[in-house]
């Protein structure tokens, strides 16, 4: 279903894409590009280009790009019809009735508003006799009654129906009660049933400041076999590992980096504490989503997983995900307490703002794991113990950093800087020839180079498909070469996406209608990130020369590939002998 294309021809129009991404990214002229930094990844210098002309954005860091309406759906977290919603609104064009979509959106604004609902009602039964108890519960958990509103606390009573019922009386179907994942339906009778009891009900935001679902939290277990945590089923709008919790009030933080912890518990003791730049992820391991929606508010993140063995392999496992992010990670290492919502009970907020400043950076994080492993008074262990830490220490990139760890490792380990210090170079040495090896095999297979870092999109015949993105370069520069390619049809191109490209340009430039990369439609988010990368990357020659070449090109590997007989063979070679002669 989709949008009519005169209406997404004015909401592009209307929405010049260095606006829209400059309402985000602070943008600066360079030729006939802007530059600024990437909002998709953390960096030091500018890598992200907004082309006003083509009606494109792209990243050089990290290949995100595509169309104004690709940024919104990224920046925002969006989906396609919300992000052209957004847009829409912003340039006050009514958006058309499209039902299928219209009726998604109306799903889900009904799913935020009965979230909220229920979030009022949870948050109302704390403070009535029926909550007394939980109420008591969260007092002797040390949250103070600012904290129980600011993040809106509650508890779901012990009742079978109490929120479904209320529910029902606003106005919710029993369909809608079903999507939202508040109530279950009974196997044995098929009614519905309210799906949290008795539990501490923790809201969970999103950015946006819409209530998505609920973490519930079991006070006293008589019962043993309960989970200590429910939260909410995936919905239309719960995701557990895109959405991150305590993130709506931590992206307002002044402390100019985020702490990252494992429970809905600590990120509000932390908070409470004033350490408000704590989030946690929900009830899952953090994910790849989890940390770039970080890496949008912060390029330094404090991890602080629990003490235990657990929370050491989290600990492990999430680091390298947050550096891929493009964030700074730095490692709380959790002591006298198994976590940061004891630890602050016990020590309160000045004792843990010493932990915070010593919490080591991922190389000392790092070294003192190596040192864990290994027993220095064996002779064999210290030797395996100074190469392992040497090779870590060989990945930095700063000769003074390379020291001061190296040093510090020849100290653990006493034996002479200077010794360790041979060590470090010589393991830096084995790298950098790997990476240099590395490196060359890369440079020697251009082919590789050229395929399409998404792994989704494939070009089976390379010499086509570099003049088929060279063609689709020139004619989004110059729409009028479009007079000339009436020739090429777009199954000729060997790539299926880039024939489907030059399929909707001409189709527009047939009718009149402004041909820009703005104004493709019906491709994936990682087509368009492809497209825009080869537009912004690809700087040849626009003339019509230079169009024919690729033309020929294409048309030259089509019909070698429908090669099917010896007759084909045969017209094919006569072909390309009349051209060779007509060209001398
Ligand atoms: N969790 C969950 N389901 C469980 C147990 C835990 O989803 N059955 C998730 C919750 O997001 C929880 C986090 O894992 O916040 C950490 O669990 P845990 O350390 O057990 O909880 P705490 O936050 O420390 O809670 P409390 O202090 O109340 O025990
Ligand atoms: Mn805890």
């Amino acid at each position: 279903m989709a949008f009519p294309p005169a209406f997404l021809d004015e909401l592009a129009a209307r929405n010049p894409i260095e606006e829209v991404v400059g309402q985000y990214v602070s943008l600066r002229r360079s030729g006939s590009n802007l530059f600024g930094l990437c909002p998709f990844h953390g960096e030091k210098t500018p890598s992200f280009s907004v082309a006003p002309d083509k009606g494109i954005y792209y990243c050089f860091g990290c290949h995100k790009g595509g169309n104004v309406i690709n940024f919104q759906m990224e920046i925002d977290g969006l989906s396609y019809p919300d992000a052209v919603r957004v847009l829409a609104k912003r340039a006050g064009l009514e958006v058309p009735e499209d039902e299928q979509y219209q009726s998604r959106y109306r799903q889900q604004e009904r799913l935020w508003a009965m979230h909220k609902e229920a979030a009022r009602y949870y948050h109302k039964c704390l403070y009535e006799p029926v909550g007394q108890e939980a109420l008591r519960y969260a007092f002797g958990r040390g949250m103070t009654k600012s904290t129980l509103t600011v993040f809106g606390i509650g508890y779901a009573p012990d009742q079978w129906t109490g929120l479904t019922d209320h529910l029902r009386k606003k106005g919710y179907t029993e369909q809608e009660l079903r999507d939202s994942g508040l109530a279950a339906v009974s196997r044995k009778n098929g009614n519905l049933y309210d799906r949290f009891h008795n539990r501490l009900m923790f809201p969970i935001i999103d950015v946006r400041g819409n209530v998505i679902g609920f973490g519930g939290r079991v006070m006293n277990s008589e019962d043993p076999s309960a989970a200590k945590y429910l939260n909410s089923p995936e919905t239309l709008i719960f995701n557990k590992r895109k959405n991150l919790f305590a993130l709506n009030l931590a992206k307002k933080s002044k402390l100019g980096y985020m702490i990252l912890v494992e429970g809905y518990m600590d990120a509000i003791a932390l908070h409470q504490y004033g350490f408000d730049c704590a989030v946690a992820s929900l009830g899952t391991a953090l994910t790849e989503d989890g940390a770039a929606l970080l890496s949008r508010y912060t390029d330094q993140v404090v991890l602080i997983y629990d003490g235990d063995t657990a929370g050491q392999n989290a600990t492990k496992r999430a680091i390298p995900i947050l550096e891929k992010a493009g964030l700074q990670v730095k490692v709380l290492q959790m002591r006298d307490a198994k976590d940061p919502d004891e630890f602050l009970k016990k020590f309160g907020a000045e004792r843990f703002k010493l932990l915070l400043e010593e919490s080591a950076n991922r190389v000392e994080y790092q070294l003192n794991a190596i040192l864990r492993k290994y027993d220095l008074r064996e002779d064999d262990q210290r030797v395996k113990y100074l190469q392992e830490s040497a090779e870590l220490i060989s990945t930095l990139g700063s000769s003074v950093r390379r020291e001061v760890y190296g040093g510090r490792v020849a100290e653990a380990a006493k034996i002479s800087p200077e010794a360790m210090k041979l060590e470090v170079e010589r393991a830096r040495k084995r790298r950098l020839v790997r990476e240099k090896k590395e490196q060359e095999k890369i440079d020697l297979s251009p082919a590789r180079n050229l395929q399409p870092k998404s792994r989704s999109i494939h070009y089976d015949n390379m010499k086509s498909a570099m003049a088929e993105e060279m063609l689709l370069a020139m004619v989004l520069q110059e729409p009028a070469l479009l007079d000339q390619t009436e020739a090429l049809k777009q199954e000729m191109f060997s790539s299926q996406l880039l024939g489907k490209v030059y399929g909707q340009l001409m189709e527009r430039h047939r009718q009149g209608v402004e041909v820009s990369a703005g104004g493709l439609t019906e491709l994936s988010a990682e087509e368009m990130a492809h497209i825009a990368g080869f537009l912004q990357r690809r700087r040849g020659p626009i003339n019509e020369q230079a169009l024919r070449d690729c033309l020929q090109t294409i048309q030259d590997e089509y019909r070698s590939a429908s090669v099917q007989t010896e007759d084909d063979l045969l017209a094919l070679r006569n072909r390309l002998k009349q051209r060779k002669g007509r060209k001398a």
